[in-house]
């Protein structure tokens, strides 16, 4: 079974071949950080123009990439990031998924993102056994969701304010890295000591949620505070406590659950510390970890295309005037595509 899977809800175009039997037959991703960096974050009408005029020749890679291989008439069915994201960059992949649908008169399957992230930890086939806790730490979300079966999620915690990626991201800019910030705070961490001591808000609280605003506003508070201070120390000082609080969150879904396996996904799992923190903690607590290779913690249509064999197989697919939606929760998308 063979699946054309296409990615554009923020600021990477992604279009991958993937077959159920054989895996990645050929992919491309093309980031667009480049041209937002300026702006320390994604700007939603650069973004969709980027699609736009992107997404032809990455379509053309990926089948020029797989000529040998397979081709059009070898596609089973188009799956597609339907939900949620920027929605102007969502309608690029969309209108492309429906009309690469209807002239090769294939089904058309909508995956959520927030699934996609979940079902990246499946790239090898293995996964994780179901019931397990997935951990999605990304620019737009920061969600414990408890799946208990394919399509049947419970979110479980979430965050009150930022995600965890934009908090990456705003403490970024004003530190005046660029964007995406996540990485330029991990490489700038790598020389720098833990010199101050940020707050960890809702820690105390017994239940799953997140809050990083404050921690954002407290790094802006230090930086007008402390004229001589080294970059390199805010970053290591704030990637450690932001690893330590989404440690904490998730030691008490593991304990209110009662469920040992644990996926790690979305863009921010590509974190090296964040990686190891917590693989030495769950080593620590018997907790059995799944983290994606790099390249797929943060967005790629690999992850839809995964998710979408899964809807396929269950015979679920949309008509061909589907429209995208800028924010359908996970929970109903699932009861409306069930
Ligand atoms: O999953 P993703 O590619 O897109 C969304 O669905 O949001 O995640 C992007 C987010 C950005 O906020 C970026 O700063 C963050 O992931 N990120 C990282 C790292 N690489 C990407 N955060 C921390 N450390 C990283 N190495
Ligand atoms: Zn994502």
């Amino acid at each position: 079974m063979l699946t054309l899977a296409v990615e554009t809800s923020c600021d990477e175009t992604s279009i991958a071949l993937y077959s159920d039997e054989e895996g990645i037959i050929s992919s491309l991703t093309l980031s667009q950080a480049r041209i937002h960096s300026e702006f320390g974050g994604v700007v939603p009408e650069l973004s969709a123009r980027e699609h736009v005029r992107n997404i032809l020749y990455i379509f053309d890679e990926v089948l020029k990439k797989a000529e040998t291989v397979k081709g059009l008439d070898d596609i089973d069915f188009i799956s597609f990031t339907l939900t949620p994201g920027l929605i102007l960059s969502l309608v690029v992949g969309v209108a492309f998924a429906k009309a690469v649908a209807f002239a090769l008169k294939k089904p058309l399957v909508p995956v959520h993102h927030l699934e996609g992230h979940i079902y990246s930890i499946f790239y090898d086939k293995k996964g994780l056994e179901y019931p397990f806790l997935s951990l999605i730490i990304s620019g737009g979300h920061t969600e414990i969701v408890l799946v208990e079966d394919f399509s049947k999620y419970k979110t479980i915690g979430t965050t009150l304010d930022d995600a965890v990626g934009e908090s990456f991201d705003k403490v970024a800019k004003m530190l005046g890295l660029g964007y995406p910030g996540g990485p330029l705070i991990e490489r700038l961490a790598m020389k720098g000591k833990e010199v101050y001591k940020l707050p960890k808000p809702l820690i105390k609280e017994n239940n799953l949620n997140f809050s990083f605003s404050g921690l954002k506003t407290a790094v802006k508070v230090l930086l007008e505070k402390e004229r001589n201070l080294r970059k390199e120390d805010v970053a290591l000082s704030f990637q450690k406590i932001i690893t330590e609080i989404l440690i904490e969150k998730t030691r008490r879904a593991v304990e209110m659950t009662g469920i040992k396996r644990l996926a790690i996904v979305g863009g921010v799992s590509a974190n090296k510390y964040i990686r190891e923190e917590f693989s030495r903690w769950a080593f620590g607590e018997g907790v059995e970890v799944k983290i994606p290779p790099l390249s797929m913690s943060t967005d790629n249509a690999i992850m839809i295309a995964i998710a979408g064999i899964e809807r396929f197989k269950r015979g679920i697919k949309a008509d061909y005037d589907i429209n995208p939606e800028p924010n359908i929760p996970l929970e109903l998308f699932a009861k409306e595509w069930s």
